[in-house]
């Protein structure tokens, strides 16, 4: 085995960095604006549940996957698969990495722009910056340029240590900003939209809807999970650091909406604006608070520095691959794969108005993705590639490696599993790649 290859230095570092990658976009954009387009509390319910049932036993096996071969997504189903079909889902995973990557940092790249914004008292304008060319291919280029920084820097001195000067200092903005939210006058009647159940407001649609987003947050279905395993050492639990880290993830998107529901309903606003939430509505709500601006500034450092945590992930997938299987240097393969996702995300940074091409890109039907280059990308990476990758590499776990090796590999260092063995193993085998079956169902629209 090559030992140049990287190792967390400590339980907690693997638990932050994986946090960290989990914890984005996913939770602090887009959460919110599910949750509010889908009727918000009995929503949140439902994604909890999934949380649990579906996306937790899924992550045990991502992980044990990455301990047991101590390799890359194509490199551990070599491992134990070798020559065989299978190694498709381990490519189907670095190509995700980098179609999610591409779209994900342009939209990194405008909360970096919102910063600045905020602090110069511009706050509106929404549909002007992002149409903005020069601008926004700027801001991937300054998004992707610190992702590589970090990542080049290596498993342990990189990834490791920035997230733990990142994570925490994430939860303390946070924490300030959910205080400063839900004591704005007006603020109850959004807390109750979130936070108080209408059972009636469960549909077919709402439940692929919560599963979807549960796997997206927690960052599964394309192999991260095994690559960030493959750092781990055999004396860690994985059981614990797994629950670690779904609940930092879902505490934190908790938290997002207990910011975003009391200031929205406190200013009068509607739930229901869709993916501009937080570019369009919530600047409207900092400027018309006193200091809001201030506030604003925090609340976009907030969620640039969530993305990057995620990008870094994004980016360490096809890093991990090309320096086990290709043997190349760490320190080129970075900034090669950084220049790549910046070649892939120039149509998704042009999408937005600036070039009429890209934004009337049309290619996919309506009722799958909005018509922009961004939003098609969004939808055949961030939904269907990861549906697709998770169902594949639940049932190479469950049926190819063997659900009882992956057990195995779970228990060693988590003893206390054996108690939940039987039941995770009849998760993986049946029940998760049946669930995720009816989520790419509806994917083709098969319910409408
Ligand atoms: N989970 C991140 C978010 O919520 C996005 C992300 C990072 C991701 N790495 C991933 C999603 C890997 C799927 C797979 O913003």
């Amino acid at each position: 085995m090559d030992n140049s290859r990287g190792e967390w230095s400590s339980k907690i570092g693997f638990i932050l960095a994986a946090a960290g990658s989990a914890i984005g976009l996913g939770n602090i954009w887009r959460f919110p604006y599910v949750v509010g387009q889908n009727g918000g509390a009995a929503f949140v319910l439902l994604y909890l549940f999934f949380v649990i049932i579906i996306g937790l036993p899924y992550m045990f096996a991502e992980m044990a996957l990455g301990r047991s071969t101590q390799r890359n997504p194509v490199g551990a189903i070599e491992a134990l698969k070798p020559r065989s079909p299978w190694k498709a889902t381990g490519y189907l995973g670095l190509v995700t990495a980098f179609g999610i990557l591409s779209f994900y940092a342009v939209i990194a790249g405008w909360t970096v722009g919102y910063i600045s914004k905020m602090l110069s008292g511009r706050p509106g304008g929404f549909a002007a910056f992002i149409a903005d060319p020069l601008l926004v291919i700027l801001l991937l280029a300054l998004f992707l340029a610190v992702t590589a920084l970090i990542v080049h820097g290596g498993v342990a001195h990189g990834i490791e240590r920035w997230s733990k000067i990142l994570m925490p200092l994430l939860f303390i903005i946070l924490v300030g900003l959910v205080v400063y939210a839900v004591t704005l006058k007006g603020a109850s009647a959004g807390l109750s939209f979130y936070l108080k159940p209408d059972l009636t407001k469960i549909t077919g649609r709402t439940m692929l809807a919560a599963l979807g987003q549960a796997f997206f947050s927690l960052s599964l279905g394309m192999g991260l999970m095994i690559t960030y395993g493959s750092y781990v050492s055999k004396k860690m639990n994985m059981v614990t650091s797994g629950l670690s880290i779904a609940l930092f993830d879902t505490m934190i998107a908790i938290m997002a909406g207990l910011v975003i529901f009391p200031a929205l309903f406190a200013m009068g606003k509607s739930p229901e604006a869709g993916p501009t939430l937080v570019f369009v509505v919530l600047p409207e709500l900092f400027a018309m608070m006193p200091g809001g601006l201030i506030v604003g500034a925090f609340f976009f450092l907030l969620l640039s520095i969530a993305a990057l945590t995620s990008t870094i992930s994004l980016l360490e997938v096809p890093v991990a691959y090309l320096t086990d299987e290709r043997k190349a240097g760490r320190k080129t393969v970075v900034w090669a794969a950084a220049f790549a996702a910046f070649l892939i995300g120039l149509p998704s940074a042009l999408s937005q108005g600036a070039s009429d091409f890209f934004t009337n890109f049309g290619l996919l039907p309506g009722r799958l993705a909005s018509a922009d280059f961004l939003g098609h990308m969004s939808f055949l990476f961030g939904d269907l590639s990861l549906a697709l990758g998770a169902f594949l590499i639940s049932l190479f776990v469950g049926w190819v490696w063997g659900a009882g090796r992956a057990a195995d590999e779970i228990q060693s260092g988590s003893p206390g599993f054996a108690r939940a063995r039987n039941i995770w193993i009849f998760m993986i085998r049946f029940f998760i790649p049946a669930v995720i079956f009816v989520i790419l169902l509806n994917l083709f629209g098969i319910f409408g």
